[in-house]
């Protein structure tokens, strides 16, 4: 954890979910203006940091998909783009065995490398893809994520720049699925219960 840059600590809002996603949707959990004001300060401070410096942004597949778009387009120095496919595979809300679908493109053997996912929660997947990359020799190897779960880290694993500590809630929304459904929330909610334990 970058110490000069803590997390921001989050709690459920009394904010209403909005009627198309009260079914299923608990509670408010980020609201869209709060994800725009600390994405814009995550920019700052990365634009900060890798400005003059060769980048490469590494975006893992596929919740990180709003996070990057907001994120990018504030980045203020020059940089190249690239995908990796990971999937846990697993039933229900556990997390299980990680599956690449998708490699690197790019080189990026010299260059520094940032890698940006959606959340991070027992650590496995980050650990996996800072082990892969690391073995292709980039320059620097640095983590970003928009939401820590810290309660659920299993094993050491420390990102170097966080927007939001959240409890250990089954959190959807803003790029975050549930059986790749509710991506295309623009708030971070939390799922109801219903949904989890008896999906249709
Ligand atoms: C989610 C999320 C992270 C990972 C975090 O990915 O996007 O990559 O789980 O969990 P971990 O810290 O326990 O490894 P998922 O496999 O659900 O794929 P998705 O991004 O396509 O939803």
């Amino acid at each position: 954890m970058n110490a000069n840059f803590p997390p921001i600590l989050v709690s459920q809002t009394d904010l209403t979910v909005p009627a198309p996603h009260a079914a299923d949707v608990d509670a408010v959990l980020i609201p869209a203006e709060q994800l725009q004001d600390r994405i814009g300060q995550l920019a700052r401070q990365i634009t900060a940091d890798y400005a003059g410096r060769d980048t490469v942004i590494v975006a893992l597949l596929s919740g990180t998909v709003m996070f990057l778009a907001d994120l990018m387009r504030r980045l203020e120095f020059p940089m190249r783009l690239d995908f990796m496919g990971v999937s846990s595979y697993g039933s229900g809300t556990e997390s299980g065995q990680l599956v690449y679908t998708k490699e690197l493109k790019l080189s990026i053997r010299g260059r520094h490398v940032l890698v940006v996912d959606d959340i991070l929660d027992t650590g496995k997947t980050l650990r996996s893809v800072t082990a892969k990359l690391a073995e292709l020799g980039p320059a620097s190897l640095k983590t970003c994520v928009l939401l820590d779960k810290p309660e659920r880290r299993s094993g050491q694993f420390e990102v170097d720049y966080v927007g939001f500590a959240i409890p250990n809630l089954f959190v959807v929304g803003y790029g975050l699925d549930f059986d790749e459904r509710y991506r295309n929330l623009p708030f971070v909610g939390v799922l109801k219960p219903h949904v989890y334990s008896d999906p249709a």
